[in-house]
């Protein structure tokens, strides 16, 4: 994990649903993907400010319950605030902490989500992020990540430009989505290509077997 990782979303978190707004389109078509029912367990991975957890917790109903982890104590409290206006608070339960160490049981999520971040982790982390993962869902759980997509095209070596340049503003990097997630052991489910102001972003979901 990058030293800075906390501090920077700590100071980005009361600005953060402003600075992200164009965001929100993919997340939801993740969430929609993901499609969570009423009654499943599910925990959502670098919550942010709490707005998936929100969508979560209302698809999950009374009978369901949402877990977060997020490193930044920053999101950590938007969340919380988020979370209580909604008058979600009973059915969500906030985790500080690194998602390679994952506070919870084996087998223990119907669902994860993983939304804008699986792509800050460092490449030898992302396989035990979701080797974590992995642990904690249950057998033919799944897994929805949307992240910026790495491929052959001029809007990725811009982005890898600046975020080489300037790693505390641009602190992501597009990855090969559905590579690492089938290399993590995940059987891919359904995939779906958009683009952000040019860039792209892949939207997946996955299965654990075995
Ligand atoms: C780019 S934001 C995305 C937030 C949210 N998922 C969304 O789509 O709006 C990344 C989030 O991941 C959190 N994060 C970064 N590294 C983390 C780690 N090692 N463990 C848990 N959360 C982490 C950050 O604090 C931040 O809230």
């Amino acid at each position: 994990m990058n030293p800075n990782t906390r501090h920077n979303y700590d100071r980005l978190s009361r600005w953060y649903d402003w600075f992200a707004s164009s965001e929100k389109h993919f997340t939801k078509t993740g969430l929609r993907m993901l499609n969570v029912q009423a009654g499943e367990k599910v925990l959502e991975i670098g919550f942010g400010t709490g707005q998936g957890l929100v969508a979560l917790a209302l698809s999950a109903g009374e009978t369901g319950k949402v877990f977060g982890i997020d490193l930044s104590e920053g999101m950590f409290r938007v969340a919380q605030v988020k979370i209580a206006r909604a008058g979600l608070s009973s059915r969500v339960e906030l985790r500080l902490g690194d998602a390679a160490d994952l506070p919870f049981e084996n087998n223990s999520f119907d669902a994860i989500f993983i939304s804008f971040t699986l792509e800050l982790f460092d490449t030898p982390e992302i396989p035990l992020v979701l080797g974590e993962c992995k642990r904690v869902l249950r057998e033919d759980g799944r897994l929805g990540v949307v992240a910026l997509e790495k491929k052959d095209c001029q809007a990725v070596q811009i982005y890898e430009w600046f975020h080489a340049r300037m790693p505390a503003l641009v602190d992501c990097r597009p990855i090969y989505v559905r590579k690492i997630i089938e290399a993590a052991g995940f059987e891919l489910a359904e995939a779906a290509q958009k683009a952000m102001w040019g860039f792209p972003v892949e939207i997946v979901t996955a299965r654990k077997h075995g």
